[in-house]
């Protein structure tokens, strides 16, 4: 199976005629649009060469944001782009600097420049606020959420502060951050058997070993990536699905059934993991 061609079906068949990326099509509490995942989605497709992909979505978060143009804007939104009304914590900065800085990659964003100029101004005045981290668990002034926004807004005023609360928590999302002594990290103490946890205290489904975070480990360190882009594979599903997490080294099995029995099985495939999956691939193709 050809499972980058395979990634990029799954990111079109789960894109709505809106623009918005679902995170999960077959997960209930997943049928929604983030900006975190959508903007990790936009980059790869981007790269993939479906750049009208990638501008469907820009038009999408572009909508959102000038739909309420005084902030705040939520973690996600409804495929149409509507709020939702559930307890989620929605406030969460890092995805509004990713999509910035998902456009500042696309390069010419004139398009969306009022989106882009209404965001960036909301960011300047509130990125030192606190908010809730990337796995929606723990509200603070995260190091990765810093290290989203001062990327978005090309601040390096911003990405020094983001260093600087990286000693907070050992947690898989401070590989997005890439600095060598931070992935080294990392690596002595959330990695098993190959595959990356998001960190010692997970206890979402049994806290698994996320593909999208092993494939960022990859991304981050040159000399591993054949191999995270192995381990990846490995568990894909048979028809070539991609899962958020793999269950072979669990931090905390006993609390994985009464997460299947409240939510059912872990959601499959995620259009994230996809997307971490294309851009590992990408850079490699691209090294050869
Ligand atoms: C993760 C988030 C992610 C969301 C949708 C949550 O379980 O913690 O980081 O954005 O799922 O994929």
């Amino acid at each position: 199976m050809n499972l980058a061609q395979r990634s990029i079906d799954v990111i079109r068949a789960g894109q709505s005629p809106s623009g918005a990326y679902v995170a999960c099509p077959n997960f209930e509490q997943y049928r929604f649009s983030w900006f975190r995942d959508g903007s990790f989605i936009a980059d790869a497709m981007r790269e993939a060469g479906e750049l009208e992909s990638a501008d469907r979505f820009f038009d999408w978060g572009a909508r959102v944001i000038l739909s309420r143009p005084t902030g705040p804007w939520d973690a996600r939104y409804t495929l149409a782009g509507e709020p939702e009304a559930s307890e989620w914590p929605k406030l969460q900065i890092d995805g509004l600097g990713l999509f910035l800085g998902a456009l500042r990659r696309r390069g010419d964003w004139s398009r969306w420049q009022d989106a882009f100029d209404t965001v960036a101004r909301w960011l300047g005045d509130h990125w030192g606020e606190p908010c809730v981290d990337w796995w929606e668990e723990r509200e603070g002034i995260h190091a990765v959420t810093l290290w989203c926004v001062g990327n978005g807004l090309a601040s390096d005023e911003i990405k020094r502060e983001a260093m600087a609360r990286a000693d907070d928590r050992l947690d898989g999302s401070l590989l997005f951050i890439g600095a060598p002594e931070l992935v080294e990290r990392v690596e002595q103490s959330l990695v098993f058997d190959g595959g990356v946890h998001r960190h010692l205290e997970d206890t979402y489904y049994g806290g698994g070993q996320w593909l999208l975070l092993t494939a960022m480990l990859g991304l981050a360190k040159p000399e591993r990536a054949a191999e995270c882009l192995a381990w990846v594979e490995a568990h894909a599903r048979p028809n070539g699905d991609l899962p958020e997490q793999a269950q072979g080294h669990l931090l905390h099995p006993e609390t994985y059934d009464p997460w299947v029995e409240r939510w059912g099985e872990p959601p499959s495939p995620l259009l994230w993991s996809h997307a971490m999956y294309l851009r590992l691939h990408h850079a490699l193709r691209d090294r050869r």
